[in-house]
């Protein structure tokens, strides 16, 4: 099979089978780069220059879980855990609007300290307040804690597959199936949500042939929104001596998601950035159309360490802010005005 081709066929059908994903994906060099010219051509007929912000609070690194990639697992003894009062989070949003986001993105460990009543709570202040677009990115919960989410207001939700490889998904996420995940992601679509998923690039024991079934799975779910972003071992987890994803594989499955979903959101990722400095201009150049900036404040950033040598956690939100404006206007794109929503759920 022939890259060029394959390339030449995605960006007609936006179909491709397994083995013409895995074609891409091993794509080295110049091909690499035509696949992530096409895929930034795609971008800019669906999606247009604007690059869309969502600013990101991180409340809480408490996590009842014990992912085996995740600094926040709960078997990580050597992290200082803070939770946010709800207040405090409403407030961190109101900065987060006054800086220009138009939607914030609350995200924490799975947390039960927070019950559902709470957050929806929190979901329906800053909506009656802010007027923005809220996502929710807290992890695997109850049909009816969704219902009430959606029903306080929240218009996305974000929860990554991880892996679609089902015994691998096993192993690192002790506890928990995939087949219990996607259905929380299916409760989530039928309840109304913008649903965003995503997986990790670079597991160990992940294979070529995983992470073209994760395309096709995001594919299928016909999610609005898919993170991909590199695998970066943390020293304080089991899998701290494993080799993580590369800059290039991570970008190669963003370019393929891109030709494969032309209208989903698809995030240059913090992850993606924090192993290689231009990390997050490649993705916005290689099919990427969306940031996430931190507005966590203070000393939490450190905190929320996912992985080691996370970017930004010196920075303010302020910082983080103008910085980003700096590297969209570098790149000859646009700051997105408005929310940012799902061009599918607009039609
Ligand atoms: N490296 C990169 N991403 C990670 N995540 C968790 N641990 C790591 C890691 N070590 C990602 C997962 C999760 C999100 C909050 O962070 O994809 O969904
Ligand atoms: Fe918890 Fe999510 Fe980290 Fe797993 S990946 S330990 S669920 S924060
Ligand atoms: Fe945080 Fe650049 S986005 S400093």
């Amino acid at each position: 099979m022939e890259v060029a081709n394959t390339v030449a066929k995605a960006e007609t059908s936006h179909k491709l089978s397994k083995d013409e994903i895995i074609c891409l994906l091993a794509a080295e060099g110049d091909r690499a780069e035509k696949l992530y010219q096409v895929a930034d051509i795609t971008r800019a007929k669906y999606m247009g220059d604007d690059v869309h912000l969502r600013g990101i609070i991180e409340f809480s690194n408490y996590c009842q879980r014990n992912c085996l990639y995740c600094g926040l697992r709960a078997g990580n003894q050597h992290l200082r855990r803070y939770r946010l009062k709800p207040d405090e989070i409403l407030q961190i949003a109101k900065q987060g609007a006054l800086l220009g986001y138009q939607t914030v993105v609350l995200q924490s460990g799975e947390d039960p300290w927070y019950d559902a009543a709470t957050i929806a709570r929190v979901v329906e202040k800053i909506k009656k307040e802010l007027n923005i677009a809220i996502t929710l990115s807290i992890g695997e919960k109850s049909r009816e804690d969704y219902r009430l989410f959606r029903e306080a207001g929240a218009d996305r939700y974000l929860l990554k597959h991880e892996t679609a490889n089902k015994e691998l998904f096993k192993v690192l996420r002790p506890g928990t199936e995939l087949e219990r995940r996607l259905e929380c992601l299916s409760w989530l679509k039928e309840l109304g949500f913008q649903v965003g998923s995503g997986n990790m690039v670079g597991l160990p024991g992940q294979t070529v042939d995983d992470l073209a079934e994760d395309l096709l799975l995001l594919k299928k779910l016909d999610v609005e929104m898919a993170g991909i972003g590199p695998f970066i071992p943390h020293p304080n987890t089991p899998l701290g001596g494993s080799k993580g994803g590369t800059v290039e594989m991570t970008l190669k499955c963003l370019a393929a998601a891109r030709l494969l979903m032309p209208l989903t959101h698809l995030p240059a990722t913090t992850a993606l950035g924090s192993i290689d400095q231009q990390g997050r201009q490649k993705a916005l150049r290689a099919g990427a159309n969306v940031v996430m900036p931190n507005i966590t404040p203070g000393d939490y950033r450190k905190y929320y360490e996912i992985y080691p040598g996370k970017i930004c956690v010196g920075d303010k939100p302020q910082d983080c802010r103008f910085c980003i404006e700096g590297i969209i206007l570098s790149l000859g794109r646009k700051v997105g005005t408005g929310p940012g929503h799902s061009p599918k759920f607009l039609s």
